[in-house]
């Protein structure tokens, strides 16, 4: 059994899940507590170069299998490298994406099945699953408002169609059934001040009940 905490953050196209995440990482850090953020797919150099592969405009011809593949073969990587060594020393681990995104979007937004998507992401996590998931819950449409104002470049998988978004957003909501001893949901529409808030009180009270 690991000492550290595991809590990772989901949601779809401009949840605004990063924004938070990085503020309860400023935040505990504030506090004094022990903490590290990374990201999938990436957090360190092997798995952003496969981010890189994944994400790039120029790989239209990738198969969705493939794609699943790669997003396992990230995560895996980025666990040995940076989650469980940071575990194992007893720090709290926030991070942004982790399996549930692949249960989504891959398993369930590209057909592949939640179940078997979930039995490669099982050869790769070793059985290392989060201990806590926030799940940051938005309408579709108003998610890529947002990243459409951001005026930054579109990645492969932001290109895709509003019905693939909308997939996505269906296969969290069935996940989030699969799992509702660890996933939260937060309504990721109101303000961010207000997101943050809640999403920091969660944390912090899962934090104290491990000590
Ligand atoms: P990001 O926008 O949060 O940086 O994530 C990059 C994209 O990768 C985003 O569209 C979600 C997608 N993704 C998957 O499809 N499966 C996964 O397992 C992960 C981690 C991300």
């Amino acid at each position: 059994m690991s000492k550290g905490l595991f809590i990772t953050f989901e949601g779809g196209e401009g949840s605004g899940k990063t924004t938070v995440c990085r503020y309860i990482y400023e935040r505990l850090l504030a506090e004094g507590i022990d903490a590290i953020y990374s990201r999938e797919p990436g957090g360190v150099d092997i798995a952003e170069q496969i981010r890189n592969v994944i994400l790039s405009v120029k790989n239209t011809a990738m198969d969705v299998r493939t794609e699943a593949l790669l997003y396992a073969a990230s995560r895996r990587q980025h666990l040995v490298e940076v989650i469980l060594p940071a575990l194992e020393a007893g720090k709290v681990v926030i991070c942004d994406r982790f399996i549930d995104s692949s249960l989504a979007y891959q398993g369930y937004a590209r057909n592949i099945g939640i179940d078997e998507v979930w039995q490669i992401n099982k050869f790769a996590i070793d059985d290392c699953m989060p201990d806590m998931t926030l799940f940051f819950d938005v309408e579709v449409e108003t998610g890529l408002k947002r990243i459409s104002n951001r005026g930054e470049g579109l990645d492969r998988l932001d290109r895709e169609n509003v019905n693939f978004h909308h997939k996505v957003h269906e296969g969290y909501k069935i996940v989030c059934e699969k799992y509702p001893e660890r996933i939260i949901t937060i309504d990721a529409s109101q303000k961010v001040e207000d997101v943050e808030k809640q999403a920091y009180e969660l944390v912090i009270n899962r934090i104290r009940k491990n000590v």
